[in-house]
């Protein structure tokens, strides 16, 4: 599947974008593990979301939904899940995969986890590793590429742990586990990353100490069911943020955007190059701060990004890479060689998209060096990954031609709705079967 965009146009009027990947997945996960019913309202109903929500229906748990973003999952508590019949499938999300592997890891049953041909080529040591140390059996392919070879009733034990990389996923994975190991589990980051499974796990009743960059649970304890209102994703809302600070005339406003303030960066990065970019109606829904976004078309600079920036926006640089090249002057982002273990390695790709379409986009191991100028027309292929697709589409805004974005069908991993509402926003797009 292709998109053809029309060169041109502004992003005007308010709208809502789909609800947040990482919430979504999250309130899956403890609504299956938790003792009662669990409520789930806005919750993405993407593909990747779907496939956690599959995988726990083939371990018995009943669920009603998605409908509307609507979700009721009869939870089965902590020790009620049972074996799948079959290999538990993640298609494209990492998220799914990793965070899975440490649910499983304490469960009395073998399972196994297979993913799509982008997750297959997926590092998994960084859970494996780690999981090993806490008792875990889990073998992998070769390189620690999946599938993941889950093997049940390993008893677990709790560690001290210092993660290598700025990872929610691992992160994540550990404290899953730690939930059905003996003792303590103790996880220091080397830098801040996205807390919503500390904040989601609290909200289901389950002690979770954070000082400073250390996470601490103790396993044994119980999740209690509760209601879930999921806000939409500031990584959706990055598209449409970028889309109008490039296209002069623009006035949006994004509502009911998560604020989270370890997803933010994007918002500080965007006001350091000069976007008019204003929040409105904060509030907190469900533990997570919550804001409507006014943004507005204006000429942005090129910065230098702050790398304690680059965990905290780690999923819109592909957009932001979009913003510098409509900047002027040059914008340098170094500390962020995890967007090559992406869904596609995001620096080579994007960096050969921006060349295609007549940007000077140099790409260094760790970032890339970007001189902003104007975006020409012309093909560029996403290589199936749904940002880079989501990113190109909206470059159109600004180009001086039409774009075509080969292989972009994965945009309904993150975000189905997204060709129809950028339409509805003002971007001429068009999809085509290639
Ligand atoms: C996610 C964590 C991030 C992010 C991914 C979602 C999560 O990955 O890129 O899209 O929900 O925990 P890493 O933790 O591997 O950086």
């Amino acid at each position: 599947m292709d998109y053809r965009v029309s060169p041109g146009g502004q992003f005007s009027g308010r709208l809502r974008v789909a609800g947040d990947k990482s919430i979504s997945h999250r309130s899956v996960m403890l609504g299956a593990l938790a003792d009662g019913v669990t409520h789930v309202t806005g919750l993405l109903e993407g593909e990747d979301v779907l496939c956690t929500l599959a995988a726990f229906r083939a371990m018995g748990v009943q669920a009603m939904g998605p409908e509307q973003g609507r979700l009721t999952i009869q939870g089965v508590g902590l020790h009620g899940l049972r074996p799948p019949a079959q290999p538990l499938d993640m298609g494209n999300s990492g998220t799914a995969m990793r965070l899975m592997s440490g649910i499983l890891a304490g469960q009395n049953f073998d399972s196994v986890l297979i993913g799509d041909e982008s997750l297959s080529k997926r590092p998994m040591k960084r859970v494996s590793e780690p999981l090993g140390l806490m008792g875990a059996r889990i073998d992998t392919n070769e390189g620690g590429r999946p599938p993941l070879r889950v093997k049940g009733g390993q008893p677990l034990h709790g560690i001290e742990y210092k993660m290598p990389m700025a990872s929610a996923q691992v992160k994540s994975a550990l404290l899953l586990a730690g939930l059905y190991a003996d003792g303590e589990t103790v996880v220091t980051e080397p830098a801040p990353t996205r807390d919503h499974t500390e904040r989601m796990l609290r909200g289901f009743g389950y002690a979770v100490n954070t000082d400073g960059a250390t996470i601490r649970l103790r396993g044994g304890g119980q999740l209690i069911a509760c209601d879930i209102d999921v806000p939409a994703d500031i990584s959706s809302a990055t598209f449409f943020l970028v889309g109008a600070a490039i296209a002069p005339g623009s006035e949006l406003v994004l509502e009911h955007v998560g604020m989270n303030p370890t997803r933010v960066g994007v918002i500080n990065i965007l006001k350091l190059m000069g976007a008019d970019l204003s929040m409105e109606n904060a509030r907190e829904v469900g533990g997570e701060p919550v804001a409507d976004l006014r943004i507005r078309g204006s000429q942005l600079k090129g910065i230098r990004i702050p790398e304690d920036q680059v965990p905290l926006a780690i999923d819109e640089f592909p957009a932001l890479f979009i913003a510098a090249a409509c900047a002027t002057g040059e914008t340098v982002l170094t500390g962020a060689h995890e967007l090559r273990v992406k869904e596609s390695d995001r620096i080579a790709v994007m960096a050969t998209g921006l060349k295609r379409l007549g940007i000077d986009a140099q790409e260094t191991s760790d970032g890339m060096v970007i001189h902003g100028g104007r975006l020409q027309g012309g093909d560029v292929d996403s290589h199936g990954d749904h940002r880079i697709a989501m990113s190109f589409a909206i470059a159109a805004l600004a180009a001086s031609g039409p774009i075509t974005i080969h292989d972009c069908r994965n945009v309904a991993t993150s975000f189905p709705e997204f060709p129809e509402l950028a339409r509805t926003a003002g971007l001429k797009l068009e999809v085509v079967e290639s």
